[in-house]
């Protein structure tokens, strides 16, 4: 090594021009573009690195599936075995779940590895105790992909708006509900059909579930809040419901009133009764006008609005799902952490300093689309607005449409605590005239 070389090294470097030992766990959707675009892009990487990166073993779960392009020699199903590798520096978890690869990343950091991962459900369970390891340690954890693939969002909020105090964080984060919601309404598209073709384009998680009841969204949601908060909110801090509930008549619905129906997360924060600030997480469908920017976000892109107080208002717009785009956020902190194996030094761990306390979903307030079939006769519309005026919630518009016997009632309110309307709610239910709530989907503030 050349002497100017090694005086750019901090104490902990390996030194200019060291080779960079990765471990792959997973080779999956994503995990086979990061393979396939380390070996294209390695001398580039190599400059930007200050030394080549070598991948030194893959873990799968299976050796005998045909991976074109990938010396067998490199495969092994001993994930623990190839983290623990005195010629790894840098361990890549690409596998999913949560036990295994909480155990993998713990190994490997705890081994004095840095950990790229594109795990958002690791992330959001378990981020206080994977960052006391790396900074036990003294190693990176990098997590740029968990959060709307090439979306560079984290980045952005640890470092870009560090000088900066974030008051809203909102937007489409899940690309396969997006894509599914999207073919609903344009294609008229069955919501299984959408399914099948987000799964097979490689943009659903392994158990789709987590895709459509808005778990991803949620890990996301509990990511971004921490992040720009400076507050530990976990998964199971966030309100979350998904799309599973949402019929092609909502879509219609939507539609004709010049709306379109997303899934949005929402993080924020908010002045509670008691006058302190308190932050919220949730993700629920969303009523968006169409002719917000939200509303043309189509298929699995993802797009993500910042509110800072400095900055004022940033979006960020991309690809949201997919492995190409996934690989591209996991190399990006691939190069970081190598970097930082080579020349020493590494990033700051997430702060938490301000440990804000959260708000309960019930204190958050928004406006409501309400769709009812309601009995067609004299005083029901009075009986009806007098439920919303006792529990103090205006109403913005009232419509309604024949239906025969039954009249179709639609009725967007002023913003509302979500516990006054889940009162409301329960007292329309009980009124003989109301024959049934259809849907309650919210509309946002923003
Ligand atoms: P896949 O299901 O396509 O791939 C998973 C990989 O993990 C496979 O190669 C599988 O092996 C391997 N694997 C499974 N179990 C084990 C095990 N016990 N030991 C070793 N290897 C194992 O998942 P994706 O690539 O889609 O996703 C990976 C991660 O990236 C997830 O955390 C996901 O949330 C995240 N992510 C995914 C995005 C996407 O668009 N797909 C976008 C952003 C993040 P084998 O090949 O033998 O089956
Ligand atoms: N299943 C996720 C999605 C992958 O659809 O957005 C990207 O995180």
């Amino acid at each position: 090594m050349a002497e100017n070389q090694a005086a750019t090294t901090y104490g902990n470097g390996k030194g200019a021009g060291a080779t960079v030992g990765i471990a792959l766990l997973g080779m999956g959707t994503v995990g086979a573009e990061v393979f396939r675009l380390i070996h294209e892009n390695a001398a580039d990487f190599a400059q930007r690195i200050g030394g080549p990166v070598e991948v030194r073993g893959v873990a799968v779960s299976d050796t005998s599936k045909p991976r074109p392009g990938v010396p067998a020699e490199l495969l092994t199903t001993d994930a623990h075995a190839l983290v623990q590798r005195e010629d790894v520096d840098v361990v890549v978890e690409v596998i999913g779940g949560i036990d295994y690869p909480r155990e993998l990343v713990l190994a490997a950091l705890n081994a004095g590895k840095s950990v790229v991962t594109a795990n958002k459900a690791l992330v959001a369970a378990h981020a206080d105790e994977l960052a006391a390891a790396a900074d036990a340690a003294g190693v990176d954890l990098f997590f740029e992909a968990a959060v709307a693939a090439a979306i560079p969002v984290v980045g952005m909020l640890r470092r870009s708006l560090a000088g900066d105090k974030i008051k809203r964080i909102s937007g489409i984060v899940n690309g396969t509900t997006n894509f599914i919601l999207d073919a609903m309404e344009s294609t008229g598209a069955s919501y299984e059909d959408a399914l099948a073709e987000a799964t097979r384009l490689g943009y659903a998680e392994a158990d789709p579930t987590a895709d459509v009841e808005g778990h991803d969204a949620a890990s996301k949601a509990a990511i971004l809040a921490s992040l720009g908060f400076y507050t530990r909110v976990t998964f199971d801090d966030v309100h979350c419901e998904g799309i599973s509930s949402i019929t092609a008549a909502d879509i219609a619905a939507a539609n004709q009133a010049g709306y379109s129906i997303k899934l949005l997360a929402i993080c924020e924060r908010l002045e509670g009764e008691d006058g302190r600030e308190y932050v919220n997480a949730r993700v629920h469908p969303t009523l968006v006008p169409k002719e917000h920017p939200l509303a043309s976000v189509n298929q699995s892109y993802n797009a993500i609005f910042v509110e800072a107080e400095a900055a004022g208002s940033l979006m960020f717009y991309g690809n949201g799902a997919g492995g190409n785009p996934t690989a591209s956020a996991v190399l990006g902190d691939v190069v970081g952490a190598a970097r930082n194996k080579v020349h020493g030094g590494r990033a700051p761990e997430d702060n938490t300093y301000a440990a804000l306390p959260l708000a309960d979903f019930g204190q958050v307030s928004t406006r409501y689309h309400i769709d009812m079939d309601v009995a067609d006769r004299t005083g029901v519309l009075a009986a009806i607005s007098n439920v919303f005026a006792d529990a103090g919630v205006s109403l913005r518009t009232v419509r309604q449409e024949d239906r025969g016997d039954v009249a179709r009632l639609i009725v967007v309110t002023h913003s509302a605590r979500e516990k006054d309307l889940e009162d409301i709610v329960a007292r329309l239910e009980t009124l003989a005239d109301v024959h049934a709530v259809n849907s309650v989907i919210r509309l946002d503030n923003a």
